[in-house]
């Protein structure tokens, strides 16, 4: 089983690359998960054009590492997707993946509000999100967890968490907030146990695994 985490920062040592690493421990701690991470800052890939070049494929035709990014989200059974607060938003390299998964969806060209997403068939795929900014206040995210939240549900995933995680500001010191930390693991452990769970694969091995 895949799980596919997500970085908006360009912080590679960041606060959210801090608490992505944490999520995704309880994956590594079972050798039947594989991860991996996808930096967006470290991405060459511009912002949807609306060409509308995906409107019968659900293939983008724009030819950049979005198309890499395409593949690990098509075989993803969960993904982790984190991104820091700028201005009440997500990171405009957030904002940008996220309007490049436009092409995951269909919608009927008479009535454009029937639609539906690849993601709505086939095997169920979850999703979790961390959202952190320097303020004190859930007002100052802003946007940010909603956002995460309702893009990657109307792409067909299920939440399981939406941690937001206040005032933190310079690079890495969310480190030193034990309870930010541990929140993000055991948010990383319920992401996994819910794969357990739902996968035939594994689902008889969830009364071992799960204590
Ligand atoms: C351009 C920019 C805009 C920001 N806007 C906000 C904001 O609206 N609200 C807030 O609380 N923090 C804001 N911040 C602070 C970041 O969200 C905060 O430093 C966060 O911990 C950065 O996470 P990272 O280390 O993963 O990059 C902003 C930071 C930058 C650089």
């Amino acid at each position: 089983m895949k799980v596919l985490a997500v970085l908006g920062s360009k912080r590679t040592k960041g606060n959210t690359a801090s608490l992505i690493e944490q999520a995704l421990i309880p994956f590594q701690e079972l050798d039947y998960f594989s991860g991996e991470t996808l930096f967006l800052g470290d991405m060459e890939f511009d912002g949807c054009t609306g060409c509308e070049g995906c409107a019968r494929s659900n293939r983008c035709v724009i030819d950049d590492d979005m198309q890499h990014a395409y593949s690990l989200l098509r075989e993803a059974d969960a993904v982790i997707i984190g991104s820091p607060t700028y201005f009440y938003n997500v990171t405009s390299d957030m904002k940008k993946f996220i309007d490049r998964c436009y092409c995951f969806s269909s919608y009927n060209p008479k009535d454009r509000s029937v639609w539906t997403a690849e993601f709505d068939s086939g095997p169920r795929k979850f999703a979790g999100f961390i959202s952190i900014c320097e303020q004190n206040s859930v007002d100052d995210m802003g946007y940010t967890p909603q956002i995460l939240q309702k893009s990657f549900e109307s792409l067909g995933f299920r939440t399981v968490f939406n941690q937001k995680v206040l005032h933190c500001f310079k690079a890495g010191e969310v480190k030193s907030r034990t309870e930010a930390m541990e929140s993000a693991q055991s948010n990383g452990r319920k992401l996994r146990d819910t794969l357990i769970l739902q996968s035939p694969e594994t689902h008889h091995l969830s009364t071992t695994l799960i204590p």
